[in-house]
């Protein structure tokens, strides 16, 4: 695998290629990681993925400078697999030489809900770095996990719109034997917060269960299951049960139609925030 670290070295490394299949990241790779690349890999060839830590989607409190930075293990791990053909690591000064004031600002609807409520500006910074990276790579295709459902459908929305001519794939989430999904921030829980996580998972398959059991009250499946994460200890920013097109709320009516609906859910176990969603 080639490692480069700057544009340059990039787009040497890319020249005449055609069906480039791209796969951003922040490091820290897991199997969710190594799963977007294997997908990467059935989509397109060669394989780029990026190792990019983006300031500009950090909040003022949030761990930017704790976020774990492992690059040589997780060079380890993509030679290990052969699914990458270059590995695009830059530092900010290369993906950022002067002060970012251009920004995707991406629409309050969407946006600005769920994570965008509890995150602000957390979707202009993951579009900004997103439409760049784009922009360096140059990919015909490229791989989103779903386990974050909002970005992956803002990164869509912000490609159409912009017409770029990118293909976005989705991944399904992957998890631990006991339903956790994988995250870089699962390493900073202590060994009792580690156990209690995948309840996360688990509440959102009881809504689902319920649903599929004839309850239709599905703010009220919601609002159940945020009283029992926090009745554990847990404490949740937001449980919410969504269309899949648009992530609104959905209407009764069209809840009694069987609409496709996504559960989302963000909570916080002691400092640690975890995420996490299923399809209904
Ligand atoms: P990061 O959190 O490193 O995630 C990189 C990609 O891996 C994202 O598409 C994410 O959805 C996917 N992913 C993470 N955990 C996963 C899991 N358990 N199963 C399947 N896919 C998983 O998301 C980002 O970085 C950044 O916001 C980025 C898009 C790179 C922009 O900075």
């Amino acid at each position: 695998m080639k490692v480069v670290h700057t544009i340059e070295e990039l787009r040497d490394q890319l020249r005449g290629q055609l069906r480039v299949s791209f796969v951003p990241t922040m490091g820290n790779l897991h199997e969710g990681h190594l799963a977007l690349m294997k997908t990467a890999r059935q989509h397109g060839d060669p394989v780029v993925a990026s190792i990019f830590v983006n300031r500009l989607q950090f909040g003022p409190n949030e761990d930017f400078d704790r976020y774990p930075r492992t690059l040589p293990a997780d060079i380890e791990k993509l030679e290990r697999d052969r699914n990458v053909y270059a590995l695009f690591a830059p530092d900010e000064r290369e993906m950022y030489p002067e002060p970012q004031n251009f920004r995707v600002q991406p629409p309050d609807d969407l946006g600005g809900i769920l994570e965008g409520e509890f995150r602000p500006g957390f979707f202009a910074g993951v579009s900004t770095v997103v439409l760049k990276l784009l922009s360096c790579v140059q990919p015909r295709v490229a791989v989103f996990g779903k386990k974050d459902y909002q970005q992956l459908m803002i990164v869509r929305a912000m490609c159409r719109q912009f017409q770029l001519p990118v293909e976005i794939v989705p991944q399904e989430t992957v998890r631990a034997q006991d339903g956790l999904a994988l995250s870089s921030r699962n390493g900073y829980l202590s060994a009792d917060e580690r156990a209690e996580a995948p309840v996360l998972y688990a509440t959102l398959q009881r809504i689902q269960a319920e649903l599929r059991g004839g309850r239709r009250d599905v703010a009220a499946l919601a609002r159940n299951a945020a009283d029992t994460l926090s009745g554990r200890g847990w404490n949740v920013d937001y449980i919410a049960v969504r269309r899949q097109r648009d992530l609104l709320a959905p209407t009764q009516e069209e809840v009694d139609r069987g609409e496709p609906l996504v559960a989302l859910a963000a909570a916080k176990l002691g400092a640690t925030r975890l995420i996490d969603n299923l399809e209904l």
